[in-house]
């Protein structure tokens, strides 16, 4: 296996990485009130030692009453969740990584099952959280100002505490990606829309504050998926035509990486091609993509919860894709919480000593 490709150098920006593997967000729930802990610096900084190039933290959320369905999500504002995150991004530079802050507010939720609530209502653009489901109200104008300041201050503190870039999290169903979506955003005022391109308006002011607060040499990052958690055929655009309206806007007003999620990496997007969701994006917008999805294993993320267990699989469809530029970055979620030394053993061939993964992964931040 020459996986080459893999161990590049990337720069852009302020983003300045050793080799293209990123590792994926992934939401942990061990940060008791908001706040990062002693343990949570210890698990990023153990995958950093392991030689990944960038690590994007778990979702953290932004300063809104609602922005959390779940007490154990950490915050990205107040003292004490910035200095948890301040400990863990210290512990990530000292092994030798980059990192970035997945900054977050859910939007309309499910209630946590402990029965945990916010101070505030869930909030979202038409108070759905997924087609027909009810469960919050729908953002006024000051909630959507106030919201889109909150998401600048995040990333200002991101920027101040040495973080490497920053990641919107615009993806799977959560609030940015609820303004996206026809089937959630319900808004017949300038927030709404018929289009893709209309509904997006939210999240280019989101991007165009970030911007305006982290200076024009901070890379950003933008998260987005076509799949939703309760419709996973689900494709927000429709065409490589759709794909341009949608993100060349979020693109001019400042993201500079898309960070296209999928399932299966190696699913084609539109018919007649076998280009996957980033290479499409990087296709139409000339920006920089993020692919991921099933990286490694045999089966996918969502099944996994569900308790589904993946064995390890071959690198060899990644790195043709990646060899053919479709990308430039490749994002591992799940062989990372398995195996914190998953990068080296890449990098050094030892593929016979890959794990794979169980729902047990998920049950302890730090593993041995
Ligand atoms: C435990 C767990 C938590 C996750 N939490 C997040 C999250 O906070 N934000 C996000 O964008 N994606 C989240 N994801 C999705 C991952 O970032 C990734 O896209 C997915 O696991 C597919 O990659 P994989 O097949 O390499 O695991 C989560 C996935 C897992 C397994």
């Amino acid at each position: 296996m020459k996986t080459d490709s893999l161990f590049r150098p990337f720069s852009l920006k302020s983003l300045n990485l050793k080799n293209r593997i990123v590792m994926a967000p992934m939401t942990r729930s061990f940060s008791p009130n908001g706040v990062p802990t002693s343990d949570v610096a210890k698990y990023y900084q153990k995958r950093a030692e392991g030689d990944v190039g960038l690590i994007l933290s778990e979702g953290t959320v932004i300063e809104r009453q609602a922005s959390s369905n779940d007490p154990n999500v950490p915050h990205f504002y107040g003292n004490d969740g910035l200095n948890g995150w301040q400990n863990v991004v210290n512990g990530v530079h000292q092994a030798g990584a980059k990192m970035a802050p997945q900054i977050w507010h859910m939007g309309v939720m499910d209630p946590h099952p402990s029965g945990w609530l916010p101070s505030a209502p869930f909030e979202g653009p038409s108070g759905m959280g997924r087609p027909g489901f009810v469960n919050g109200i729908s953002m006024t104008d000051s909630d959507i100002a106030d919201t889109i300041s909150a998401f600048g201050r995040a990333a200002a503190d991101a920027k101040r505490l040495g973080f490497d870039s920053v990641e919107l999290h615009g993806a799977h169903g959560y609030l940015i990606d609820q303004f996206f979506w026809e089937e959630t955003n319900r808004r017949s005022d300038i927030w709404g829309g018929n289009t893709l391109a209309e509904r997006s308006r939210f999240a280019v002011e989101v991007t165009k504050e970030v911007r305006k607060q982290v200076g024009d040499d901070f890379a950003l990052i933008l998260r987005i998926s076509q799949f939703k958690p309760s419709l996973y055929t689900n494709q927000l655009a429709k065409s490589p035509q759709e794909i341009e309206a949608w993100l060349n806007p979020l693109a001019e007003a400042g993201i500079d990486i898309f960070h296209c999620s999928q399932r299966r990496f190696w699913e084609p997007e539109f018919e007649g091609s076998d280009l996957n969701f980033a290479g499409w994006v990087k296709k139409v917008t000339g920006s920089a993509t993020i692919t991921v999805g099933s990286v490694g294993l045999t089966g996918e993320f969502l099944a996994a919860f569900a308790g589904e267990s993946s064995q390890p699989s071959s690198l060899d469809e990644l790195l043709r894709r990646m060899d053919r530029g479709d990308f430039d970055l490749v994002a591992v979620g799940r062989p990372l919480l398995s195996d914190p030394k998953w990068v080296k053993k890449i990098y050094e061939q030892r593929t016979n000593e890959l794990k794979g993964f169980t729902k047990d992964a998920l049950t302890e931040l730090v593993m041995e």
